[in-house]
């Protein structure tokens, strides 16, 4: 054996400590490399079986990256961006209005189910779109003429948030402001024009005088203007032109010094999806008429994408309907699946999809595999998805099963986000009222595909018509519940920390290259053990 002395090849070139980093930050080793693989040649290796989250580990690699300093933006489709890789699902004890809210707030995307009628379903996409406004470029208006009683059922009908409006004449010229303090039950016969504060005093500014800086000048004027709260923009010719109010200011300010961002749109309104369904007429054909009004009006209240969500993508029923989507919206965003294989992503792609949902049977309330005996292993889905999408330049997302932080981050190695119902059927912002047994306090979470579900709307989804009864209809999801976990920011900033943790770990500064530079490994069952606590007395979890 040789014991000799050789001096470090670092220590011969001088600047020893920036050349020891750069050895070790560019030097492989091919013990590593037999070991611990990139996903071609690991799930190459691995073809024989389906593999899921549990059944693989990431390899940790030399990182100058600190957890807090990577970035989590995702580019889903033209269009579609998002600050952090999430999306609450479209289930009807997941995700409504307020879960969408939060959702986008934190940087990601609810997508509204579709187990209620149409109308209500509008409504809770105009409650995201209209929830926090920066500039409001058309704001909701008032008529002189109207009454209070009109304005109020106005409010009740589109399910307004907010009370005051500015009032403009036939011509869209500025005549006043009707004060939420007047929009009141006993004012209810009152016109408009009674009740209205005037023109000459209320505060307005013109679009010139709002600059490049909108929001800093908004700022300003609400410091300098005690007690106002809302800003009229007006054009040379006293048209109104927008609205500006002094919580979107302030909320907006502050949301410049948060790490995540809200996920916006191009008129700075939070983003929004809708799950459509695949609706057919008396003789089985898909109505074209009703889903393209539906869909129609849903981009009309400012919908960012909608998803055609099915248990079986890869079928004529679901490629019709997203052609005949993207042949009347060649611009929307559309997510389509639920697809396994590589020959599923190619057809939706085709089809017009923007976006694929991957995953037939690891979700938390599933009984797809068991029932129908067919889906595959997340892991190996998502890989043999992943090669498809990039091919036809479409993006996917790992969709059910996800139970953990570290689930996202492997997911994430092969995927553009993820799609979690479960993680957060327990939140407050979930639809459902918390249940206490025993002392603990729950919320209920269902299957799209359970029975009650189906009964109530997503029958289409699993291939049955809800008209069919119990006695054709094989439910292929569960009635459950979850243990209420409090808000979604609670959740979600537990989740994106064990993200960025994970990035740390392989030294990637963003998700793309988290995809480049993920190494895997098969773990034993005893791996499996050893991955969670073992061996001690919990006193407390680690949530
Ligand atoms: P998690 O694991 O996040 O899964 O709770 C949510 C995803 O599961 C799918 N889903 C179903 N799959 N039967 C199924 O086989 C069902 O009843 C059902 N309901 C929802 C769906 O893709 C969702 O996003």
């Amino acid at each position: 054996m040789d014991f000799g002395f050789r001096p470090p090849i670092w220590l011969a070139k001088g600047g020893a400590r920036q050349a020891f980093s750069d050895m070790a930050a560019t030097r492989t080793s091919n013990l590593d490399e037999t070991f611990y693989q990139p996903a071609d040649a690991f799930f190459a290796a691995n073809n024989k079986v389906g593999l899921t989250y549990d059944d693989i580990t990431l390899a940790t690699l030399y990182s100058e990256i600190l957890p807090r300093n990577t970035q989590l933006d995702t580019h889903l489709a033209e269009g579609l961006r998002l600050h952090i890789p999430a999306i609450s699902a479209d289930m009807d004890t997941v995700t409504e209005s307020r879960m969408a809210i939060a959702m986008a707030l934190n940087g990601g995307l609810g997508l509204i189910h579709y187990n209620l009628p149409e109308r209500d379903q509008l409504s809770q996409v105009s409650r995201v779109k209209y929830h926090v406004q920066g500039l409001i470029q058309d704001p909701i208006k008032v008529a002189p003429e109207q009454l209070i009683g009109d304005v109020l059922a106005l409010i009740e009908q589109k399910k307004f948030g907010f009370s005051t409006f500015p009032v403009v004449d036939a011509r869209g010229k500025l005549v006043g402001l009707l004060s939420g303090h007047v929009v009141k039950p006993r004012y209810a016969t009152k016109k408009v024009m009674e009740a209205l504060t005037p023109r000459q005093q209320v505060h307005t500014i013109t679009k010139k005088e709002l600059g490049k800086d909108p929001i800093a000048r908004a700022d300003k004027f609400f410091t300098e203007h005690l007690g106002i709260h809302k800003l009229l923009v007006v054009d040379e010719d006293d048209h109104l032109a927008g609205l500006i109010t002094m919580s979107d200011v302030e909320r907006i300010t502050q949301e410049r010094k948060a790490q995540f961002k809200p996920a916006r749109d191009a008129q700075f309104r939070l983003v929004c999806g809708a799950a459509v369904s695949a609706t057919r007429n008396a003789f089985g054909e898909l109505d074209r008429g009703r889903i393209l009004n539906h869909v129609g009006a849903l981009v009309e209240r400012g919908v960012d994408v909608v998803a055609v969500s099915t248990a079986h993508g890869h079928s004529k029923g679901v490629g019709d309907m997203v052609r005949v989507l993207r042949d009347a919206f060649p611009k929307l965003p559309i997510i389509a699946g639920n697809v396994t294989s590589a020959a599923g992503v190619e057809y939706l792609a085709d089809c017009g999809a923007s976006a694929i949902k991957v995953g037939q049977g690891p979700g938390s309330i599933c009984t797809t595999r068991i029932v129908a005996g067919v889906g595959i292993p997340q892991m190996t889905a998502l890989y043999v998805c992943a090669h498809a999408a990039a091919k036809r330049k479409v993006t996917i997302l790992a969709d059910g099963g996800i139970t953990k932080s570290g689930d996202i981050v492997k997911a994430l190695t092969l995927a553009q986000a993820v799609i979690c119902g479960g993680i957060f059927a327990g939140c407050t912002e979930a639809p459902g009222d918390v249940l206490e047994i025993g002392g603990k306090l729950y919320k209920q979470y269902r299957g799209m595909g359970s029975l009650a579900a189906m009964k109530a709307g997503s029958a289409a989804r699993y291939g049955h018509d809800k008209a069919d009864g119990n006695r054709k209809m094989a439910a292929e999801g569960i009635e459950a519940l979850k243990e209420a976990v409090g808000s979604v920011d609670r959740v979600l900033a537990h989740l994106i920390g064990g993200i960025q943790s994970g990035m740390g770990y392989l030294g990637a500064t963003n998700l793309d290259e988290l995809r480049q530079k993920a190494r895997f490994i098969r773990v034993s069952p005893a791996g499996q053990r050893e991955a969670a606590p073992h061996d001690v007395v919990e006193l407390k979890t680690g949530n």
